[in-house]
């Protein structure tokens, strides 16, 4: 099972400050910051696109970990691949060649991730499980933070593993949403190795403290 990684969640930062908000997570002594961009479509909300992607990467040597909740994934791997981003990962619900989407991220050079939302089964991610480098399980409907954490996803994390297990792979499983001190060790203990925080991360009063009771 990999190390345990928290990824801060920018959504949660100051978007008027990103650089300001990245150097926070930096400063906290984490190696991974979450990006997530939303379409306006595939979620109802709205956030930045691969050219504020590629000028954040000018501040921050953090792994950009980016999230992609969008109608058309396909059409942006390519542009944050060259915006500087470290592992791109697309939701299965829309309809897209999903195995050729994550084989181009990685023919660009770049992890892949592929997620899946609070009401997706696992078995609709099975085929892809010896193509992807992360597994992205949402512990909410994605769009917006601050949600509470949905337990019932907790044996969704459970089966990934196991399959994982199983079939003898190395990918992450990343949770994402409602994570923090007191969800953080539920999922942990379900099988994930990577914890998605925002609210919890950039509200922490010592977040040095809330990444070491993340990544132990
Ligand atoms: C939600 C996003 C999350 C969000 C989580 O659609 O995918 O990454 O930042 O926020 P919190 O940690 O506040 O639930
Ligand atoms: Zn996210």
């Amino acid at each position: 099972m990999p190390a345990p990684l928290l990824a801060p969640s920018l959504l949660a930062g100051d978007h008027a400050n990103l650089a300001g908000s990245a150097a926070e997570a930096a400063a906290a002594g984490a190696s991974w910051l979450h990006l997530d961009i939303m379409d306006g479509h595939f979620v109802p909300n709205l956030t930045f696109g691969p050219g504020t992607a590629a000028a954040l990467r000018k501040h921050t040597p953090l792994f950009l970990d980016t999230h992609l909740m969008l109608d058309n994934p396909g059409d942006y791997v390519e542009p944050f691949a060259r915006a500087g981003s470290d592992l791109i990962s697309v939701h299965i619900e829309p309809a897209y060649d999903h195995a050729a989407v994550l084989a181009r991220i990685r023919s660009l050079g770049k992890q892949n991730g592929l997620v899946l939302n609070p009401g997706t089964p696992v078995a609709a991610i099975e085929p892809l499980l010896a193509q992807v480098d992360l597994v992205l399980l949402m512990t909410v409907q994605p769009g917006f933070g601050g949600q509470s954490f949905r337990h019932d996803v907790l044996p969704k994390i459970e089966q990934v593993a196991r399959a994982r297990r199983e079939r003898g792979l190395a990918f992450r499983i990343e949770v994402d949403g409602g994570v923090d001190a007191a969800t953080a060790p539920l999922c942990r203990a379900a099988g994930a190795d990577t914890f998605v925080a925002g609210t919890a991360f950039f509200r922490a009063t010592d977040r040095v403290a809330f990444r070491r009771s993340i990544e132990g």
